[in-house]
């Protein structure tokens, strides 16, 4: 069963609290990420723990082969309406991003919005990089979104965890990390408990949710990475803008991660 898995059995909600991402920009970084390292034009593409897959419906509008996999079948569902609905050919598929297999490579993994935080131990992650190394064409990337560390090793809080949307009559407040978690010092493991505020039809309801997450720091991403011989850093940003470099500037609000697959076979 998934972590804050009573978010994710309402994806309608989650596709409207998280609709605050700067979808096509962050997609344009991808891909200018992958002419940078792979030297040619993004043609495909996954997003693992997709969720509303708001980067995979992007990149499936703009002709690239979007792929979005999600472990939570109503996430699933959820997403392949919203790709009828958009009538963009994206493939949907129902896995966990540390055992899945796809049947043809991409030049592009991406893991966005923390979701890597599911992998709450090593073994999940080198299951998780083999999985991808799999999956990836000779000399592709693996994009990788995390919560900038500062938060948890200065105690800088910089993003806003108290936020509300609206959307067709649905008004969604959501508190996340009600707690401020502290990860438990031999686990690197937070409990973070969150909640969803909706209003519709005149009526409020809360929907509570708790679930771990792992924080990552940089050095062990890194050798975690690079241990099997798997794959190479190449690149640090400090959000999904290759304008914010990663370091402790007020623009540099995540960690992302670029690491491109070795080897040719
Ligand atoms: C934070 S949400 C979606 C994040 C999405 N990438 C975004 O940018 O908004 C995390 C998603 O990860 C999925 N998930 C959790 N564990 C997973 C796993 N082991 N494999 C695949 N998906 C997983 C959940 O079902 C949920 O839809």
């Amino acid at each position: 069963m998934s972590e804050h898995r009573e978010f994710y059995l309402h994806p309608r909600y989650y596709d409207i609290a998280f609709d605050v991402r700067q979808t096509a920009r962050e997609c344009d970084f991808m891909g200018w990420l992958v002419k940078q390292h792979v030297k040619r034009p993004l043609k495909s593409a996954l997003e693992l723990a997709a969720g509303p897959g708001y980067q995979a419906l992007h990149f499936a509008g703009q002709g690239i082969r979007s792929l979005a996999l999600d472990l939570e079948p109503a996430m699933v569902a959820f997403l392949k309406e919203k790709a009828v609905a958009r009538k963009v050919p994206l493939e949907v598929l129902q896995g966990d991003m540390r055992t899945f297999a796809l049947a043809e490579p991409v030049d592009l993994a991406y893991n966005l919005f923390a979701s890597f935080c599911y992998l709450l131990t090593a073994e999940d992650v080198l299951a998780n990089l083999d999985a991808v190394h799999a999956a990836l064409a000779p000399g592709g990337l693996y994009v990788i979104e995390l919560p900038h560390p500062r938060r948890y090793l200065r105690n800088e809080v910089i993003t806003r965890d108290d936020w509300v949307m609206e959307r067709d009559g649905t008004r969604v407040q959501t508190r996340w990390d009600i707690d401020r978690a502290v990860p438990d010092p031999l686990t690197q493991i937070c409990e973070v408990r969150s909640e969803y505020l909706v209003t519709e039809k005149g009526r409020t309801t809360k929907v509570r949710s708790k679930g771990r997450q792992r924080v990552f720091f940089a050095p062990e991403v890194h050798h975690l990475a690079e241990c099997r011989g798997r794959f190479k850093v190449v690149a640090w940003y400090g959000a999904m803008d290759r304008k914010v470099a990663f370091n402790y500037s007020k623009q540099a609000w995540r960690m992302v991660v670029a690491l491109q697959r070795a080897g040719a076979g």
